[in-house]
């Protein structure tokens, strides 16, 4: 279904850090391509976004830096928000959650739930922090992991050994907030049955939207759904979000998963009041496509939980299509705030100044459509300079100083019908294609095969050479060429704005929709005067390129310094605790890899007292032959744990080198097997 109106949307991003090359290329300039080809293509657009600016990746943040959500949420707003304006990415409106019309809209959201009956009320038992006086989220209690016996494991996930836990997992759990074991404590939250909206979605997307949406988003929705669905809270016992607008709920707020996605249609309506439109049109009208841009991490939120939602309240449509993008990694390693580990768009614009579609070309050239994708700065280097400068902006060049050359800048006589102005129509038809399908990669290379098409085409007709003997065909050449040049100014603006405006300029040209590029005869006249050459790309060289390799390796070499940096120490214990624990020398028999679990390893250790089994989590550090026969300390009288099945008796001592990699304690001297350490 076409229609003639676009909602678009792009994931909200948390305002608790900038945006990062990862965000661009799997959510941002896509999302951006899309909307500017729709406004070419004549539709109705509204293209909406903001920042995310409730939840807890929020107060966390503000905690570590000593100030107040707020604080926060004001600074990355505005840093956010203008890296995306300074990278042409051409929202209609960027707002926050924090306004009060996004207050207001997402509680009378929640107040027609609750008045239809949607919610169901639990009352569920949750960590609380007595000394602080609130409940704790999963994120803020720490404790011992029960998988790897990481001390520093959070209550919803384990850093160290990536498990994924629940807080009731943790062992000796602790309030991030004030160090004190927390209690359980009952409390009431409103919940969404999810699991009353299987057959509905079952129908919609499974049945419905096997064809025309992305395999990964698909496939996701349909183990969800194969798993089955849960009734899952929409309020949180917290005190930065949306108050839950009920008079019994006091110190509760939206889930944010709640409030943020009706931030898309809050800030429709600001911008619609802004702008004279109406924004049900947008939202409440068969006539109207709605597509989410997102990350592949939200689709389960926006392809379910915000679906469920809108068929809640009744008068929404549900989402066209959600076409998700997987993750871009950064020269081979995972992109990561907390490690530093990116490419920040703002430090972008600021070292590449007057480059931005050098950035939106190289991400979308390697955008993550189906798998996970990599950039690296040389690849960077060599898009920016073998296909911009070396196929793009020569070619644009050499038209723009040929025809100033031999006809003062005037677009000479040449053949209508030629054969070669069909590939500008071609190319445009190509994009379209590619674009309505969500196939960013594919719709880059029509436009730069254009390019390299007309490259080819002034290498064989060499008008430079004809315009001695056959100056009639020397002319054709050159109008032919301003043909292909014009075209190419015609269909790069979606990808390349900033280019595109250049080449109009150059080309004294006005920008035309995408009908009229694929309609029309031709796209510049004969007697048109044209305007100097302008560059449009230049060489990136290697001081460049090294500069930035450099800058990683340096945030490299300060997280492993940080790293190594000692933790502050525990809490004083008596001697009586020491004595509690039972130390002993002992020799790893056997080794071997635990099935399905890439970090664990299980061995039989020789204690002195028995032989039994442990299971330690350092499969990344050694191969189990090279542990075989090491001597090692082991506690020995720490209550057994189930691992993965398997019950592990005890725990290996480890410490970790400067690398990262774990080492076994071992006396520096062999030992008899079961001797007391201490
Ligand atoms: O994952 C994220 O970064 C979220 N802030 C995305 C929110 S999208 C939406 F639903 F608002
Ligand atoms: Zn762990």
């Amino acid at each position: 279904m076409r229609s003639e109106r676009k909602m678009i949307t792009a994931a909200l991003p948390y305002a608790n850090g900038p945006v990062h090359i990862g965000h661009l290329a799997g959510v941002y300039i896509p999302a951006d391509v899309y909307a500017r080809f729709q406004r070419r293509s004549g539709k109705d657009v509204a293209f909406i976004c903001g920042s995310d600016e409730h939840g807890i990746p929020i107060t966390i943040r503000a905690k570590k830096e000593g100030v107040t959500p707020q604080n926060i949420v004001d600074k990355y707003h505005e840093i956010i928000k203008k890296s995306f304006a300074d990278l042409g990415i051409s929202f209609d409106e960027y707002s926050r959650t924090t306004s009060t019309k996004h207050h207001e809209v997402s509680q009378d959201f929640f107040k027609t739930l609750y008045n239809k009956g949607k919610f169901t009320e639990e009352v569920s038992e949750q960590y609380f922090d007595e000394q602080a006086g609130e409940f704790l989220a999963d994120r803020y209690i720490v404790g011992t992991c029960p998988n790897c016996g990481n001390d520093g494991a959070y209550g919803d996930q384990c850093e160290k050994c990536g498990t994924t836990l629940s807080p009731s997992e943790l062992l000796n759990p602790k309030s991030m907030l004030s160090g004190n074991v927390p209690v359980l404590k009952e409390t009431k939250n409103w919940y969404l049955p999810l699991n009353d909206y299987e057959d509905f979605l079952n129908e919609w997307i499974i049945e419905g939207h096997k064809d025309d949406w992305k395999p990964n988003v698909y496939g996701q929705v349909k183990s969800w759904l194969n798993d089955g669905l849960k009734p899952r809270a929409m309020t949180r016992d917290l005190n930065w979000g949306v108050p839950v607008p009920l008079p019994d709920a006091e110190g509760k707020v939206l889930y944010v998963w709640f409030d943020a996605p009706i931030g898309y249609i809050s800030f429709t309506q600001e911008w619609a009041e802004k702008n004279g439109k109406n924004w049900k049109d947008y939202w409440q009208n068969e006539n109207s496509d709605l597509i989410h841009f997102i990350g592949k991490d939200n689709i389960v939120f926006h392809c379910i939980i915000f679906p469920a939602m809108m068929k809640a309240h009744g008068e929404y449509m549900m989402p066209t299509n959600v076409p998700a993008f997987e993750f871009l990694n950064l020269e081979n390693d995972k992109i990561s705030t907390s490690r530093n580990w990116a490419v920040w768009a703002h430090e972008y614009v600021e070292e590449f100044p007057g480059q931005q579609d050098v950035l939106r070309y190289t991400l979308l050239a390697s955008a993550p459509e189906t798998k996970d994708n990599n950039f690296t700065w040389k690849d960077f280097q060599t898009k920016n300079n073998s296909e911009l400068v070396g196929i793009f902006g020569n070619f644009i060049n050499r038209v723009a100083v040929l025809i100033h050359k031999y006809y003062d800048g005037v677009v000479p006589q040449g053949d209508e019908n030629a054969p070669e102005l069909l590939e500008i129509k071609k190319a445009a038809n190509e994009i379209e294609n590619f674009l309505e399908h969500f196939e960013f990669r594919n719709a880059l290379s029509s436009m730069m095969n254009l390019a390299r098409f007309g490259n080819q085409f002034l290498q064989i007709e060499e008008p430079w050479k004809t315009i001695k003997d056959n100056p009639e065909k020397a002319a054709n050449s050159l109008f032919i060429a301003a043909q292909i040049a014009a075209g190419l100014a015609q269909i790069s603006e979606p990808f390349m704005p900033f280019s595109s405006e250049k080449l109009l300029k150059m080309f004294n040209i006005s920008q035309l929709s995408w009908k009229e590029i694929e309609s029309e005869k031709i796209l510049i006249k004969t007697g048109h005067q044209i305007n100097p050459a302008e560059l449009l790309f230049s060489k990136i060289e290697d001081e460049t390129i090294e500069f930035q390799i450099q800058k990683l390796e340096n945030t490299k070499q300060s997280n492993k310094k940080t790293n190594l940096k000692a933790s502050p120490m525990k809490d004083e214990i008596q001697f009586d605790d020491f004595t509690k624990i039972d130390l002993r020398t002992a020799t790893i028999l056997t080794a071997e890899k635990v099935e399905k679990a890439d970090k664990l390893l299980k061995f039989t250790v020789d204690t002195g007292v028995d032989v039994r089994t442990v299971v330690s989590g350092v499969a990344e550090s050694f191969t189990p032959e090279e542990c075989i026969g090491k001597q090692v300390m082991i506690l020995l009288n720490l209550a057994p744990r189930k691992i993965r099945g398997i019950e592990s008796q005890g725990m290996l001592l480890l410490t970790t080198k400067p690398d990262g990699k774990l080492a076994f304690v071992t006396p520096d001297e062999t030992v008899e097997n079961g001797v007391e350490i201490g």
